[in-house]
């Protein structure tokens, strides 16, 4: 059985998770069992319980680390998409999961605030929606990450290159 792991892909609404998840699922889909764990669905089925309070966030993270652990042990690849916050949550879950490569998917607050592709930002600006990522909540941006794709700078093919040669150095692949 192939070594399952895990890619950790954190970053502000909007950074572009969700479509460096999609390019790495279509890189593996053909040799590979791989798996999404995208924050927006988690949170239409297991976390649909949960809001956006730092114990909620928290609730819903731990979830997904749970669930991340299982599918990683079993030879999955597991791609997870996640604002996820906060660094401690993050660092229990590289403890919990073995073989996590941490991504931090950067893009400048700004950069997110123009693409907006859901309007959320722009409610959020409008005092409309509370506890917004980046807005009037905090994002505590990685320190020590595995790797940081600048997507502002760089195509989704350049940054799932880059994640797969990550993967590779770390001898996951
Ligand atoms: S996390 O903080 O709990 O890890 P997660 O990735 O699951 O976040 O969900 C983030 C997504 O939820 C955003 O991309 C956005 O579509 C939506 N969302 C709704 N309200 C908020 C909010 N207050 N803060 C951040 N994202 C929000």
């Amino acid at each position: 059985m192939n070594n399952g792991f895990c890619i950790w892909l954190t970053g502000l609404s909007a950074s572009g998770k969700t479509t460096i998840a999609q390019g790495l699922l279509r890189h593996f889909e053909n040799n590979r069992h791989i798996e999404a764990m995208d924050g927006d669905e988690i949170r239409k089925g297991l976390s649909r319980d949960l809001g956006f309070s730092k114990e909620d966030r928290n609730e819903h993270n731990h979830r997904v680390i749970f669930c991340s652990k299982l599918l990683a042990r079993n030879g999955v690849i597991v791609v997870v998409a996640l604002i996820s916050p906060y660094r401690e949550t993050r660092a229990y879950a590289k403890e919990a999961i073995s073989n996590m490569m941490e991504v931090f998917v950067k893009a400048p607050i700004d950069v997110c605030i123009e693409r907006d592709p859901k309007g959320l930002y722009k409610r959020a600006l409008a005092g409309e929606i509370k506890q917004f990522t980046g807005i009037d909540d905090p994002y505590e941006e990685p320190l020590n990450a595995d790797l940081i794709v600048e997507t502002h700078k760089e195509t989704p093919e350049e940054s799932v290159n880059k994640i797969i040669e990550r993967a590779k150095a770390m001898g996951f692949l």
